[in-house]
């Protein structure tokens, strides 16, 4: 699959709670490459939370050690990748991923959204007093970019749907 459309991994972005995560796992053991979670993978490097990051560094400094990760992981041959949420808001981070990914946009309805997030606590830049209307307001200014940025969107979350478009578009 990933050697069809020329390039050595799979990438996914979207919004948070789009389901990213679960669908990286699924299509790596599909696909038999190895899946990685940027967020896990950054977390695992600090030693710390992304909740405690922000809390005691910073967005800004969350940002940047992002970046370096996303650039490090962009060398990798053969995995499925699930990006954080904000990872492309930096054009240098989607100019990384494309060179060697197929980027796949989780295009995933709003209300499915607010309930894979309805648990969450690691998600600071959703902390606020009504999740909700954050959660939407962040969700629409973002929507445009996603869209801009990735070579194909997938409109449902479900595996197969994102395996045909794939395999479509190479
Ligand atoms: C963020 C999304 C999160 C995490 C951080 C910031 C964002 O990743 O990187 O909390 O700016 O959208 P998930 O999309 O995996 O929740």
């Amino acid at each position: 699959l990933h050697e069809k459309h020329g390039k050595k991994n799979l990438v996914l972005c979207g919004f948070m709670g789009s389901g990213k995560t679960t669908i990286g796992r699924k299509l790596a053991r599909l696909t038999g490459l190895e899946f990685i979670d940027a967020d896990i993978y950054l977390e695992a490097k600090e030693g710390k939370k992304i909740s405690e990051i922000f809390a005691e560094k910073g967005e800004a400094y969350f940002r940047d050690r992002e970046t370096a990760y996303i650039k490090e992981l962009a060398q990798r041959d053969g995995i499925v990748l699930a990006l954080g949420g904000g990872s492309v808001l930096r054009p240098e981070n989607v100019a990384a991923v494309k060179e060697t990914g197929l980027l796949i946009l989780l295009d995933t309805p709003f209300y499915r959204i607010m309930k894979n997030l309805s648990y969450s606590t690691n998600r600071p830049l959703l902390n606020k007093p009504d999740k909700q209307a954050e959660t939407h307001r962040l969700y629409n200014a973002r929507k445009a970019l996603y869209h801009r940025v990735a070579d194909i969107a997938v409109r449902s979350p479900k595996l197969s749907e994102v395996l045909e478009k794939v395999v479509k578009n190479v």
